[in-house]
């Protein structure tokens, strides 16, 4: 264990409001190759809520190394105060009323590769803040719920880093001596430090604009290395989109008179809210018709929505601690998933959105890490951003809305924002705006902030033809407030009768009069999946291997597989005449434009996964048809896919394809990841060594943590060679846990995931991976996030 990083529990009952406020932040950062000064002048307020305090705990870090502390313009004496690896106590001297406090720290951004607090990627300083990462900067009051206004000045090489971007409106600039420049950024709404950000490089911009719905210009600007301006276009459609969306779904203006993005190659997460200067992760933002498939772009759309969107529910109201992160992320998920609902196939972007609920968050909720979308406990926090908080929290919303309607759920929105803006606030404030607009009685929904683990709901119908009722029972485990549209078609026809049905007991019963034949009923509407054309190529795929697992008590996961690829085998071969004309029909003729628009985007995911499933049965005829497929390809959406079949029928054809594509692409980090992703999950057996080398390869730098998901969280799912019985996989995976722990704390923690399914496999691989488990628990100076992840997971 690193001493700097003593795994702590933290209770959400612990909760007590900060002693001291801060009002204002001056920040002044001097950014050099060596090392960077950062000098911050803070106006400190006694919170008057509280008893008077003696001592004021600022949070740091190890790397943050202290310089001088003054105390309303004088220095403090060196008795009155202390600095240690967590942070700086003024134990004494301190006066009475609101002061200001000045500290000097100098930091090391190019030595920094946890990428959090402020660090380098490729040429230029970033910074990256949420959760605990303002602390890396500077001593701080580093929690959500103290929130003050911010000016940044920032000064720079001119030459290196022409561009110099923080927070809010620039209001200063100029030259100095020595080749150096400076700008000023002053945000004029109070937020707290997660939300800071700085950027300065050498970058290309590409502008465009926005009149929002009171008629004020906002300037929109996208920055990218040089090389990537012309990747940029779909981002920023999809922002001007969002920004739409948001003023007539919601109200909701954009209240700056600018708007930054910022590509950063080397980013732990999807990207992040920063105000008004959200940082991308590059995969995130950059994409052509030739370089990202239609999945990519979907993503692009949705996440460039979600960070628009928590300028309001994040921004503007943030969280009062990090307990309470569903708060924001709940509900700024199910934005973004109305938002691309509403943009392009609703039922499809239900079904994908449900998929991925099942395939990642009930997994979750059913193993060592289940906790409750609000958790009661936490040792890093970078362990909470989980498909629960996000994914489950956004379905916990999607019930309000259920409950309320549009038009009541829009009514508590409008009661939250007048509530509590500019204000750090809990999950129970959102639940009382949300019943106090309406007058509804949501009390029924605490259960789920309070518990983990997924309830079962189980329906049971009745028809009466005589007496022409139909009874609707439910029964669910444990007991919580759910709401579904719930309604009955009669066999293959409309709708005959709709209503959402409020579950709350545990035993519940509805009837509906006047239903003369026997009927469908279709409960949980909306959440299961209704097969319509567009629904064809969702239809055309088997479970993922992820979900058949946990229905198999003590699976062998090698055996599932064979079943599973047998299985789709024998399909794929009844099914040959229907896969031959569905890859037929859905062609694009030669030449036709690539359109990210949802025909279109369903006619290829039916072709792809008919060509994938021919793949299967293999031969001369299918191996030329998809080489012919691979060739000419002119977006990246069928060459991958091409690449994958050929990939599946394996042999030479696919080690030249793998070739082909990385002589093609090898300019282009963002379409290599595809490549490594591809070659790193193969079944081949024995591809554990084919790994072991590949991280050799030029393309591969496991600073990035792209290319380590990319990487090992591929890997982890091949069942042939993760779960090789030998152990070989494990070995492998533990292996490059602890070696990228010693890199990237959060993107090794993230690994350490693939483990925390070993009770659903035999007892074989279940002692095999518990026994990974405990050899990285007892490795020495592992991570706090990583011993988190390993000592939970353990029995
Ligand atoms: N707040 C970001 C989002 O969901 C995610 C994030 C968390 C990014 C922590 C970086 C660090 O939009
Ligand atoms: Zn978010």
């Amino acid at each position: 264990m690193a001493a700097t990083d003593k795994p702590v529990e933290k209770f959400r009952k612990d909760y007590k409001p900060s002693p001291y406020l801060i009002s204002t932040v001056h920040l002044d950062f001097q950014l050099n190759e060596e090392s960077t000064l950062v000098q911050s002048k803070l106006r400190i307020v006694p919170n008057h809520a509280e008893s008077s305090p003696v001592s004021l705990f600022l949070n740091g870090h190890a790397d943050v190394v202290l310089e001088s502390i003054r105390v309303n313009g004088a220095d403090l004496e060196a008795s009155h105060y202390a600095a240690d690896a967590q942070g700086l106590t003024i134990k004494s001297g301190l006066p009475s009323g609101e002061w200001d406090l000045e500290i000097a720290t100098r930091i090391k951004p190019q030595e920094n590769t946890s990428l959090e607090g402020l660090y380098r990627s490729g040429g230029m300083f970033c910074s990256q803040c949420e959760a605990e990462g303002f602390r890396h900067i500077t001593y701080f009051l580093d929690r959500p719920d103290v929130m003050a206004k911010y000016t940044s000045r920032i000064e720079a090489d001119k030459a290196k880093y022409p561009v110099l971007l923080s927070n809010g409106n620039l209001v200063d600039q100029g030259d100095l001596e020595g080749g150096r420049h400076f700008t000023v950024w002053e945000d004029p709404f109070v937020k707290p430090c997660y939300l800071f950000a700085l950027v300065a490089g050498d970058l290309a911009v590409q502008e465009d604009t926005f009149r929002t719905m009171s008629g004020k210009d906002v300037a929109l600007r996208i920055y990218t290395d040089a090389h990537n301006t012309s990747k940029v276009a779909f981002a920023m459609q999809s922002l001007k989109r969002a920004m739409k969306w948001d003023e007539e779904t919601f109200g909701l203006e954009y209240d700056l008179d600018l708007f930054n993005i910022v590509a950063v190659d080397d980013f732990n997460m999807g990207a992040m809210e920063n105000k008004s200067l959200n940082l991308f992760n590059s995969r995130l933002v950059l994409a052509t018709p030739d370089t990202a498939t239609d999945a990519d772009f979907g993503r692009i759309e949705g996440v460039v929505g979600h960070e628009y969107f928590h300028n309001w529910t994040g921004n503007r109201v943030t969280c009062r601690d990090w307990f309470q992160l569903t708060l924001k992320e709940g509900l700024t998920v199910y934005r973004d998933q109305e938002f691309s609902a509403d943009l392009n196939s609703r039922g499809v972007k239900r079904v994908e959105d449900v998929a991925r609920l099942r395939a990642a968050q009930f997994p979750e909720d059913a193993g060592p890490l289940a906790h409750a979308i609000r958790p009661d406990s936490v040792i890093k926090m970078d362990n909470f951003y989980t498909a629960t908080v996000y994914e489950k929290g956004a379905e916990v919303v999607r019930l309000y809305e259920a409950l309320l309607g549009r038009a009541g759920f829009r009514a508590g929105l409008d009661l939250y924002f007048a509530r509590h803006d500019g204000g750090a606030v809990t999950c129970d404030d959102f639940r009382a705006a949300m019943a106090d607009a309406s007058g509804a009685d949501l009390g029924g929904l605490e259960g789920w902030y309070a518990r983990a683990g997924t309830p079962r709901v189980e329906v049971g119908v009745e028809h009466d033809a005589g007496a022409g009722t139909l009874t609707v029972t439910a029964t669910q485990a444990p007991p919580v407030l759910t709401a579904r549209e719930g309604g009955v078609t009669t066999a293959g026809q409309a709708m005959l009768r709709q209503a959402v049905l409020r579950l709350e007991h545990q035993r519940q019963t509805w009837v509906f009069e006047r239903v003369p034949a026997r009927p469908v009923p279709s409960v949980l509407r909306g959440f299961s999946a209704p097969v319509r054309l567009t629904f064809k190529a969702h239809a055309l795929a088997l479970p993922d291997l992820a979900e058949l697992v946990p229905e198999v008590p003590g699976a062998d996961p090698l055996l599932l597989h064979h079943v599973r690829e047998a299985a789709a085998r024998a399909l794929a071969a009844a099914l040959r005449p229907e896969l031959e004309r569905a890859a037929r029909d859905n062609s694009d003729p030669p030449g036709a434009p690539y359109e990210f628009e949802a025909g279109a985007c369903a006619r290829r995911a039916l072709k792809n996964a008919a060509l994938g499933a021919l793949a299967r049965l293999g031969g001369e005829g299918v191996t030329q048809d998809l080489l012919a497929r691979f060739r000419a390809a002119t977006n990246m959406t069928d060459e991958a896919a091409a690449l994958a079949a050929l990939d599946r029928i394996g042999g030479k054809v696919r080690q030249e394809a793998l070739d082909a594509f990385y002589a093609k692409w090898k300019h282009e980090p963002l379409v290599l990841l595809k490549w490594i992703a591809m070659q790193a999950a193969s079944n081949l057996p024995g591809n554990t060594a084919a790994v072991r080398t590949l991280m050799q390869h030029e393309a591969v730098k496991l600073s990035n943590p792209n290319t380590c998901y990319s990487l090992f969280l591929a890997f982890a799912r091949s069942p042939v060679n993760f779960h090789a019985a030998d152990g070989s996989g494990y070995e492998f995976m533990a292996d490059s846990v602890l070696q990228i722990d010693q890199i990237n704390h959060q993107v090794a923690a993230r690994m350490v995931g693939v483990f925390n399914s070993w009770r659903n496999y035999d007892a074989e691989r279940g002692a095999l991976m518990t026994a990974a488990l405990r050899r990285m628990a007892s490795a020495n100076g592992i991570s706090a996030n990583v011993y988190e992840i390993v000592t939970k997971a353990l029995p």
